[in-house]
């Protein structure tokens, strides 16, 4: 793998930088109904260069590094790592995740315009546990008792924002449970 300036990102150039935003909603299962947690975060994306598989795939790479903080007591809540990945040739955006829950994830999506309709970068990607492309793999613990059947992830970025929303579907205390996260962030 090369790091390399002349990289072609795409789509995910906006991404890179550090981002920091104090306006986050976290609505989180509990066994007797549903936790609201208000949230701080600061999303650190790198360069990572480009890579070829099998001799015929290209992929522009970012990482990144999010910890989110809980306004109420101060602590990181949740720590989650990953990289964007941009395939120019296929115009295919891939994110994968992964929390230390001992849940991992590829959410992807291919795109034919990434721009809405002020102009933003607007990235949606998807995975689940019955898709034939994106999926998730978890500890056999969390697949009986907190189980991520589906994410969906919605991000728009411009002029230094970027606004997401995500929804992480799961099997919990059972039931199931939509578990939503919300932000927006300025690039610092
Ligand atoms: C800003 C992002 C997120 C925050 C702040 C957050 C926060 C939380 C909180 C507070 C809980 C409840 C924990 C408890 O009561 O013990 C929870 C549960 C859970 N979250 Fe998240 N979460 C986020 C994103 C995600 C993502 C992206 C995934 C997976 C793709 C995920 C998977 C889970 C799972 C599987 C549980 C169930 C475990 C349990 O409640 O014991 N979360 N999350």
């Amino acid at each position: 793998m090369s790091v390399d300036i002349a990289v072609d990102y795409g789509p995910l150039k906006e991404l890179i930088g550090v981002w920091s935003g104090d306006k986050g909603m976290d609505i989180a299962p509990e066994p007797d109904g549903t936790e609201e947690n208000p949230y701080y975060e600061t999303i650190t994306i790198e360069e990572g260069g480009d890579l070829e598989n099998a001799q015929s795939q290209r992929l522009s790479v970012l990482y990144y590094r999010r910890l989110v903080t809980r306004k109420s007591n101060n602590k990181v809540f949740h720590d989650e790592t990953g990289y964007w990945l941009w395939d120019a040739k296929e115009k295919t955006i891939i994110h994968s995740l992964s929390i230390p829950r001992a849940v991992t994830l590829l959410a992807g999506a291919h795109f034919t315009n990434f721009k809405d309709k002020h102009g933003n970068l607007e990235i949606e990607v998807f995975s689940s546990e019955d898709d034939k492309d994106w999926n998730i793999v978890q500890s056999p613990f969390m697949k009986n008792n907190a189980r991520t059947t589906s994410f969906h992830q919605h991000i728009v970025v411009g002029n230094g924002k970027m606004k997401y929303k995500e929804t992480t579907m799961l099997n919990i205390y059972g039931r199931v449970f939509e578990h939503t996260d919300e932000n927006e962030l300025k690039l610092q």
